[in-house]
């Protein structure tokens, strides 16, 4: 299967400077204890609608949530379960942006489900103080299990 974005402003300069701003800002919000590393993640749906999340940490270390499962998380509850087209990120060491943050392997295969309900391919926008790489979230995680995997 090929999957379709079926919006593309999210790859204009405005959108993508603004859905990368949303993702900076998100990460003021972030609970950070124990790592201090203060991560943003910022969705935009096709609507136009942006949510935005930010990591919650536990004192049960493992029990951590990053940025971008509370995004999906809050999209969900929210109603926005189709139509995601790109996601951006941004953290650093005390909120300060420095080497590009990537989602983990778990968000990757969070974002996989928001995105999958969609048919959609997001565009994951990976910011750092200096650079930003752009991948598809296919091209993050190839052959994923998804809800399709579960039909009979
Ligand atoms: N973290 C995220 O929120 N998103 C990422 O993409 C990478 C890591 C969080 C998890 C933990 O709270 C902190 O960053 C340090 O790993």
């Amino acid at each position: 299967m090929t999957p379709i974005l079926p919006d593309d402003r999210a790859e204009l300069p405005e959108d993508r400077a603004e859905l990368i701003a949303a993702a900076r800002a998100a990460m003021a919000g972030a609970y950070a204890p124990y790592s201090g590393f203060q991560v943003g993640a910022a969705l935009r749906f096709a609507d136009g609608t942006v949510v935005t999340g930010s990591n919650f940490e536990n004192a049960s270390y493992g029990l951590s949530l990053c940025a971008e499962t509370v995004a999906a998380a809050l999209a969900s509850q929210q109603g926005h379960r189709a139509g995601l087209v790109a996601v951006a990120i941004a953290g650093g060491p005390g909120g300060v942006p420095g080497a590009v943050v990537t989602p983990c392997g778990r968000c990757r295969q969070v974002l996989h489900e928001l995105a999958a309900l969609g048919g959609t391919d997001p565009l994951v926008i990976a910011t750092g103080a200096q650079e930003t790489v752009d991948m598809r979230l296919s091209a993050l995680l190839p052959l994923a299990f998804g809800p399709a995997n579960l039909e009979p």
